[in-house]
Formats: structure tokens, sequence, C-alpha cells
């Protein structure tokens, strides 16, 4: 399942961001790569684990909390500290892989990457090419977000960055271990929160059928879900 999230970060709290990281140091994009897609990747990113981007990874950890569709498609169990890139001047991501199991280096994090995530902090209009192109079974998905939306996807998928070929393209992206590992299930939970919700606005609350089908959700939560 891809999901676009609307909204994650308002326009204030994207130009935080961008006078935060914009004139921060930007190192080889290849300091977070595997073996594989090290060959692919030209780009840069801000330098992992500074001050600077642990302050603007905790300005997107926050707004992902207060994000409720992320949660409810996501449903997060560890999220990887917010990595941001940028790419310009015909820089691409090729065609990779996103390794199964992160670590952070010099702690004892660790973590099963099931979703990978892109916040995108660029208009659109502000730089050609860049879309995230997801490979599945049904073909291609090309991905290009205004400022501020997200775009969850499997981890376990083939991918790209097509090349920035005027402007620049900024963004966060990280990875998240969900609470429920099957992609099918944690879809049919998104699909019956969706339900609950509509319905719940319609009937309220306290309506028998809310109250029963939220019941099954959270009992379906307790079948399936790591805690
Ligand atoms: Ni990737």
């Amino acid at each position: 399942m891809m999901l676009r999230i609307e909204k994650v970060l308002s326009a204030e709290k994207v130009r935080e961001l961008h006078t935060l990281i914009d004139d921060a140091e930007w190192v080889d994009g290849n300091e977070t790569s595997g073996h594989q897609s090290r060959t692919a990747k030209r780009n840069r990113q801000l330098r992992q684990g500074s001050e600077t981007a642990q302050k603007a990874g905790r300005i997107v950890l926050e707004a992902l909390g207060h994000a409720p569709e992320f949660v409810a498609g996501a449903l997060p169990l560890k999220v990887f500290p917010p990595l941001f890139n940028r790419y310009e001047g015909g820089e691409a991501f090729g065609d990779h892989v996103d390794n199964s199991i992160r670590r952070l280096d010099g702690t004892d994090f660790r973590m099963r990457s099931d979703l990978s995530a892109t916040l995108f902090l660029s208009e659109p209009d502000s730089y050609k090419g860049g879309e995230l192109v997801v490979k599945d079974l049904f073909g291609e998905h090309r991905v290009k977000l205004p400022a501020g939306d997200l775009v969850l996807y499997p981890a376990s998928s083939v991918h790209r960055v097509m090349p920035v070929t005027s402007g620049a393209r900024t963004a966060s992206f990280f990875w998240l271990q969900s609470m429920v590992r099957d992609p099918l299930r944690r879809e049919q939970l998104y699909r019956l929160d969706r339900t609950v919700r509509v319905l719940s606005a319609d009937r309220g609350p306290q309506d028998d059928a809310v109250l029963e089908l939220t019941n099954l959700y959270h009992n379906l939560m307790r079948a399936w879900a790591d805690s």
C-alpha cells in the first residue's frame, strides 16, 4: 500500500525547517547507503547525528505524532531518526532497495524497515524532475508532492529518485517498523479504521455498530500487533 498523507507540516513548519537546515553542513549522501545503493546514489544529506539534523528530526517526529492519518496507516512501533537530503544539478538516486535492518551507530537502536517515508520540503514547481518512482508488480508509481506532504511506501519495493535538472529538491526521509508486520493485515486495519471514523462522524461514537466495529478494530490489533 502506498499512502499520501497531506499537510504533515504546515507552511510555517516547512519554512522553519528550511531556515534551520538550508545553510547547515551537507555531506555526500552515501553516508547512510548500503552496498547496493552506494553505486546508484548521487545526492547530499544533512550530516547524520549533527545538532541541526537532530533538531530538524525532532520537528518532523513531533509533526508525525500529530498526523492521525500517518499513525493509522503506518501503525509505527519504531521510527528511524529522520534524515534530510537534497538533490540538484542533475543529482539522482537510481533503482535501489532499502536495507531491511537499520541500526543507529553508537547506540543499541535497531529496527526492521517495513515502510519508507519521504516528506517533501520543496514545492513541486520549484524544481524539475525529482519524482520518487516506486515499482511494484502493477508498474511504476511516480510521486512528487507539495511541500509538507508525505508519502508512505513499502520499504520492500525497488525505487528511485529521478534526476533533478533544475532547482533543488529537499526532503526528509526515514524508515519505520510497524506494530503490524504483515502489509495485508496493516492495510485491512487502516481500511477498517477509516470506515469506523466515517461511520462515527455520521452516527456518533456511541452508536452500537460503531462501538462494535471499534471493538473489532482493537481486538484485531490485540491479535496482530507488537507493542
Ligand atoms: Ni531508498
